[in-house]
């Protein structure tokens, strides 16, 4: 029953759902917009598993007044979108394209004005083409232009933005960017991996610097995709595989990101291919934790990757279109852990979904497993709470159906069917599902 799952929030949660500019914008060369490293990316052969570009997408860029009224037909509290660098930033540092920054304004303006509110992303993935052509993120230059890029942003818009995220993902930005080569800018060199991680931990401190310097009142957090690690057997090697896996995925990230040192196992196991130095900039502890969730992760000891784990996908589990193993009781765990590990003034779940291979018959599309997936997500959030988990927020990923990076269109894992023909939207029934759960909580009496 929604209304017994929303009776379960306090009134004030902020119920929402988050986006990519490159994966909805469009748009790729309007209005004085520069290349980004998933424009050249993905026009390189094979990249794309549909051998699409993200040119158009959903067209976001002409269509997002439809977009934020679809917003409000969900009811949702907030919307976590990201900001394309190069829209506003054609080569990365310098000039200044007022166009790009108009764009998230007039956003902006429409969400405050149905009562949704904004929480921005600067960096979800899309670098500037003209700062990966110097090095990209292995550069400490682009460590130097993201704070610029943070601070321009801030600057316009930071009289109604309120909440922030530096980085999207960092893990991934590093290691499939850098190491497996499936993300842009598609480079594979583990100790470059290494590398981009210890400048991504660099441009989080000195974009969150940049953002409270340039509004003191700002509340600034960063999105770290998180999963508990299990091992897969009582074996000892696997126990060990489970905690390098933890120690990459998790530790490596949040450790700086609340202030502490690398971890000191992962500094000796990653000695092998670079010395990581200490973080040399002042830590910026967050206003709130962002964790993305999508599934645990079932490790094994073996394989030839640097880390030596092969992760498992155990039987009897269901499975989405990602295969990407069904665990919602994980997401429950990795919160309660979160929160006694790091102790982060606040939690918000910034993204948590799933892909299904939907079925549209005329206005309906008929989601039954994306609807069972939330509500236990959704059940094991409330789980969190009621374990004492500062949890604030939970956004779903994703709005509509958008660009899911390497997979193309293929992949839909939206509450709004797209009909990439027609640009033709419609609520799934997973999305009616959440503006009833949202309205049902809005109904409970204070
Ligand atoms: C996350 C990304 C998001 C989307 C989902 C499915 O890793 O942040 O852009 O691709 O996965």
């Amino acid at each position: 029953m929604t209304s017994d799952l929303a009776r379960r929030f306090p009134s004030g949660f902020l119920w929402g759902s988050a986006t990519a500019a490159y994966q909805i914008e469009g748009a790729a060369r309007e209005d004085g917009k520069g290349p980004s490293i998933w424009d050249t990316f993905c026009r390189r052969p094979g990249a794309i598993a549909t051998g699409e570009v993200g040119d158009v997408s959903c067209d976001h860029y002409h269509r997002w007044r439809e977009d934020v009224a679809l917003m409000r037909e969900l009811g949702l509290g907030a919307y976590r979108f990201s900001i394309s660098w190069p829209r506003v930033l054609p080569e990365g540092r310098g000039a200044v394209n007022d166009r790009g920054l108009a764009f998230y304004d007039a956003l902006v303006d429409a969400l405050l004005a149905i009562g949704v509110r904004p929480f921005v992303t600067l960096y979800h993935w899309d670098l500037p083409q003209s700062l990966q052509d110097r090095g990209g993120w292995s550069e400490p230059d682009t460590v130097a232009a993201f704070g610029e890029y943070a601070a321009l942003v801030a600057e316009r818009l930071g009289d109604r933005v309120t909440d922030w995220m530096t980085l999207n993902e960092p893990e991934v930005v590093a290691f499939a960017g850098h190491h497996s080569g499936v993300h842009a800018p598609g480079v594979r060199d583990f100790p470059t991996a290494l590398r981009v991680s210890h400048q991504l931990h660099r441009a989080h401190r000195a974009g969150a610097a940049a953002i409270r310097a340039a509004r003191p009142g700002a509340r600034v957090g960063i999105a770290l995709n998180m999963s508990p690690c299990e091992a897969a057997s009582a074996d000892p090697a696997d126990a060990a595989a489970a905690t390098r896996m933890d120690g990459y995925l998790n530790r490596w990230f949040a450790d700086p990101v609340f202030g502490r040192p690398y971890p000191s196992d992962m500094l000796e196991h990653y000695a092998r291919w670079v010395r990581i130095p200490p973080l040399d900039l002042q830590p910026q502890a967050p206003d709130f934790l962002g964790v993305n969730y999508y599934s645990r992760r079932v490790c094994r000891a073996g394989g030839d990757d640097p880390l030596g784990v092969v992760r498992m996908q155990p039987e009897g589990s269901s499975y989405t279109a990602m295969e990407w193993e069904v665990h919602a009781a994980s997401l429950r765990d990795l919160l309660v852990r979160v929160t006694h590990e790091w102790q982060p003034p606040s939690v918000i779940v910034t993204e948590n979904g799933a892909a299904y291979d939907d079925v549209v018959r005329g206005d309906r599309v008929t989601d039954p497993e994306r609807t069972s997936f939330l509500s236990e997500h959704i059940a094991a959030a409330a789980d969190a709470l009621d374990a004492g988990v500062p949890l604030r927020g939970y956004f779903v990923w994703t709005l509509m159906d958008n660009f899911e990076w390497a997979h193309g269109t293929s992949k839909r894992f939206g509450l709004v069917h797209v009909d990439y023909a027609t640009q033709r939207r419609r609520v799934k029934d997973s999305g009616r599902w959440y503006r009833d759960l949202i309205a049902a909580r809005r109904a409970v009496p204070v």
